[in-house]
């Protein structure tokens, strides 16, 4: 059971977590601050879910996440004045929030895969999914959906990347409720940053993601791709050099070959 007023002692945030909805069992947090029908609408909401009965990944794909043991949960952004234009850097600003969170509170040395994944010894420790809803060409709500695996010990089904949890890492039992205010805390912080210093906070993404200058392929779809991962650029899109020619990629799975 997770343990609000434990989490609310440690929470440091102006905007992030102040509203905060916990529930037992829904179909996924990020349909629950979507859904117009719920009609929540406060900036800075967090929902968590001890369990989800449709998580959402990217790509069409599942998150699964047992009961109880992560931490399963989504960040409302909402009214324009609060969206940043670049959502790829709030893609960077996210992850780089988790990693640095696992890192402070555990010592644990994090990699940042593109876009927007949380490794830890290349197994994948947390998932972000971004939506949001729009009104013509203006965005109107923003919904960051983070799936962290904190406690569960055992993955069942096959996955793109390995799994792994904090505690099989860290070889402890993991304080959710600690662990979720560090990351909104920093969060926050992050998010102001994308205005501020958009370059720095990209910088430190790139920091920790150990497959800049390597050999990987790219694969959407049924295509697949080959190169150098030379950088990333101001948009947030991956440059591969190929041959003697640098290729933008917008979306895709990229790994080491
Ligand atoms: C990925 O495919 O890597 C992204 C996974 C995102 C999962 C989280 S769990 C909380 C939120 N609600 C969802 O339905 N999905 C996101």
């Amino acid at each position: 059971m997770f343990n609000i007023e434990q989490f609310d002692i440690k929470l440091n945030t102006d905007l992030i977590g102040r509203n905060f909805i916990y529930t037992d069992e829904i179909d996924s947090t990020n349909v629950g601050l979507l859904d117009k029908e719920n009609k929540i609408n406060i900036n800075g909401t967090v929902l968590l879910a001890e369990k989800q009965t449709k998580g959402r990944g990217r790509k069409d794909r599942v998150w699964y996440s047992k009961k109880d043991q992560n931490l399963t949960f989504s960040i409302l952004i909402s009214g324009e004045k609060y969206i940043k234009k670049n959502l790829n850097y709030i893609n960077f600003g996210t992850s780089l929030a988790i990693a640095m969170s696992i890192e402070n509170l555990y010592q644990l040395k994090t990699d940042l895969k593109w876009p927007n994944d949380v490794l830890i010894n290349g197994k994948k420790v947390c998932g972000i999914l971004i939506e949001s809803v729009s009104e013509g060409s203006s965005i109107k709500k923003l919904v960051i959906g983070i799936g962290l695996n904190v406690n569960q010990t055992a993955f069942e089904g096959s996955f793109a990347i390995e799994p792994t949890s904090i505690k099989l890492e860290s070889n402890q039992n993991i304080e959710r409720e600690r662990l979720l205010a560090e990351i909104l805390n920093i969060f926050e912080e992050q998010y102001n940053r994308i205005n501020d210093e958009p370059e720095k906070v990209l910088n430190d993404w790139r920091q920790r993601c150990r497959m800049i200058g390597e050999r990987v392929s790219i694969i959407e779809g049924e295509n697949s791709k080959y190169g150098i991962f030379d950088d990333i650029d101001e948009n947030g899109y991956l440059l591969l050099r190929v041959k003697d020619k640098i290729e933008r990629i917008h979306f895709g799975d990229v790994s080491l070959r």
